[in-house]
């Protein structure tokens, strides 16, 4: 029942999002009523919970505030210079659904829930540090490796401009110092390389099977809309890294991983290495495509040559000792030189991150 995933969703977002959490009780209520949240989420009574409707509702809401439009509810959300009342959220939720029903059903009912968290660029730099030194050291190299990044599931490609973001590391900058975005990463120890120097990227290219198109308003208002309207510190981040994708567009192609994987690692480039990065995507992928992605990946790397390596970079949550407990890692293969580890841990945002190498098996 559509109050029931509602609920569940409240419980996801209790901690992190009070302003999220009372909009979804509320709502839930309303909806076992027969109120007018149902005629808003007509049609979406049968969704998977996976689709997570809820959050649909509160990214619709979301988005009606940023444009600016409602401003009674606006005065709720502080990504609009707003302080939420919990108290008094409802009564001004219910005249914006009355008023734009029809608006607010076409939007849930057309979109999925989509996020793209630039906080992950800060794993993703310290670890193509690794993997390109890494990579040289192997080859017998003096230079590190320039980079062809490949992001599978890349959202709005928020994460494919690592090297030209500045990151407060150590009193200091490293990356790009004349970035509009600015990452302060909250490390707890350090990459196990030389991260001084910025990276060399000369190629990107992302796929995702919802990409979103962050050239345009639309799509800066989707991504932004799915950002809780009580966590302004992480909005603020992501208008930083939208600020950024203006100033260097990079498209991002609409297709499943492993077909576009197939194409684009057909075949080896010399004096480059080729990183597959992949972040909080897995979950998401269904059995088949893991299967296939992992196939198309292991022909890539029996092609690998010291000359044009290939690495696996992952930022995704794994089970814990503690049987009911993830922790989000950064995991490094390299071909061939045969190096499979994990750099670190942290947590899902990216922020902060503790940086820490073990063998990865
Ligand atoms: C939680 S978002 C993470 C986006 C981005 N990687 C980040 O870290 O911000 C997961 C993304 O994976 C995409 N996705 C899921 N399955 C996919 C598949 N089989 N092929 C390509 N993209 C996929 C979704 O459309 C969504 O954009």
């Amino acid at each position: 029942m559509l109050a029931e995933l509602f609920l569940d969703a409240s419980r996801a977002c209790h901690v992190h999002s009070p302003l999220t959490h009372t909009l979804l009780v509320a709502a839930a209520d309303d909806l076992a009523r027969g109120g007018i949240t149902a005629r808003v989420m007509a049609g979406a009574e049968c969704d998977r919970k996976g689709t997570v409707p809820g959050f649909r509702f509160a990214g619709a809401l979301h988005r009606l505030v940023l444009e600016g439009r409602v401003p009674t509810l606006s005065k709720h959300y502080p990504t609009a210079g707003g302080k939420p009342d919990l108290d008094t959220l409802w009564d001004d939720v219910l005249p914006v659904l009355h008023e734009h029903t029809d608006e607010l059903h076409s939007l849930i009912t057309s979109t999925v829930v989509q996020t793209n968290e630039p906080g992950r660029n800060a794993p993703l730099f310290g670890g193509l540090q690794t993997a390109t030194h890494l990579a040289a050291d192997e080859a017998g190299r003096r230079a590190t490796f320039p980079i062809r990044l490949l992001e599978v599931g890349a959202s709005g490609g928020l994460n494919l401009r690592p090297h030209r973001i500045a990151y407060r590391v150590d009193g200091g900058t490293v990356g790009d110092p004349g970035s509009p975005f600015t990452l302060d990463p909250r490390w707890t120890g350090r990459p196990p390389v030389d991260f001084s120097h910025n990276l060399r990227l000369v190629r990107r290219a992302g796929c995702d099977l919802h990409p979103v198109d962050v050239t345009r308003e639309s799509g800066r208002l989707h991504l932004s809309s799915f950002v809780w309207g009580d966590q302004p510190a992480r909005f603020a981040r992501l208008q930083e890294a939208l600020e950024l994708a203006q100033l260097d567009p990079v498209p991002v192609q609409q297709a499943t991983g492993p077909e576009w994987l197939a194409d684009q690692l057909a075949r080896p480039e010399r004096d480059v290495l080729t990183v597959v990065w992949h972040s909080v995507v897995w979950q998401y992928v269904s059995p088949a495509d893991r299967a296939m992605g992992r196939s198309i990946l292991a022909d890539a790397a029996a092609r690998a040559t010291p000359m044009a390596p290939l690495a696996l970079l992952v930022y995704e949550p794994r089970r814990t000792h503690m049987a009911d407990r993830y922790e989000f890692q950064l995991l490094l293969k390299l071909w061939p030189a045969g190096i499979s580890l994990r750099l670190g841990t942290g947590v899902g945002h990216g922020i902060p991150f503790t940086w820490d190498t073990q063998p990865w098996n």
